[in-house]
């Protein structure tokens, strides 16, 4: 089955809304290769004005966080109908700064999914070990814990709509990447837990990304591997050379 390929871009807390115009417009004039997606996350301020400006139709705008709620007295919080309006389609949710920084558990996580999937917005599904869990050996087995724990409420429908992320933590913004073996030995994992859950004609079409510091020096050889259908980038997403050559780096 043909799956999608993603680029992913995680902007994470960095540029002003001028830089990012000025950094979105750079990636535009760039050629991109028209049968990635692309999708740029970057700071919820700039959505609005990035939405308004020309691009490829692959390309997709996509939030860093949801607060699992439609409205209401949450101070600070963005729901789906404020990120969907500001003309985004994709959320990341779950990626481990927030796991990390902000306490959320898989449980508050699959709160976030539901609302995610009601209003229709692409989820984009990080997990992730931390080095001591990789050292331990128990990393597979912590990934789909993690999965397992969010993922259990869901119909085979929803979770066919839904993008996973997988990044290993030593390996964010570290400059220390996964090997492509590593790499593949989760995402074959991952594929195979989600074939038991969902069957394996909905788990074949699944987008698994990759992510944790990648570069164009060793893009295409992780995208290149069977089970890695793209990456969610951070460090060389704010530069636009850089991550219109990962966009370009897959084989096929
Ligand atoms: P990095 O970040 O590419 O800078 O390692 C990846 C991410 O956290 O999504």
């Amino acid at each position: 089955m043909e799956r999608k390929k993603i680029a992913a871009a995680n902007w994470k807390m960095n540029t002003t809304v001028e830089e990012g115009i000025a950094l979105f417009k750079d990636l535009m004039a760039l050629e991109l290769d028209a049968r990635t997606e692309v999708v740029i996350c970057p700071p919820s301020t700039h959505i609005y004005s990035l939405s308004k400006m020309p691009c490829g139709k692959n390309v997709f705008l996509g939030a860093q966080n949801m607060y699992p709620k439609e409205k209401g007295a949450y101070t600070g919080e963005l729901s789906p109908t404020m990120i969907q309006s500001s003309g985004a389609t994709y959320v990341i949710i779950g990626h481990s700064e927030r796991r990390e920084y902000f306490n959320e558990s898989n449980v508050f996580l699959a709160e976030k999914l539901r609302l995610a999937l009601n209003y229709g917005l692409t989820p984009i599904f990080c997990c992730g070990e931390g080095l001591d869990i990789r050292t331990s050996g128990n990393h597979v087995a912590h990934i789909i814990t993690q999965l397992k724990e969010s993922f259990d409420e869901f119909s085979n429908e929803d979770l066919g709509k839904v993008v996973i992320a997988y990044e290993p933590i030593w390996a964010i913004g570290t400059g220390e990447t996964a090997s492509p073996q590593q790499a593949q030995e989760m995402h074959k994992a991952i594929r195979d837990y989600l074939a038991q859950l969902v069957g394996e004609e909905i788990a074949n079409g699944i987008p698994i990304l990759y992510g944790g510091s990648v570069k164009p020096a060793n893009a295409s050889e992780i995208f290149g591997q069977e089970d890695v259908d793209g990456g969610l980038v951070g460090g060389a997403s704010l530069d636009a050379r850089s991550f219109s050559q990962i966009i370009n780096s897959f084989s096929s």
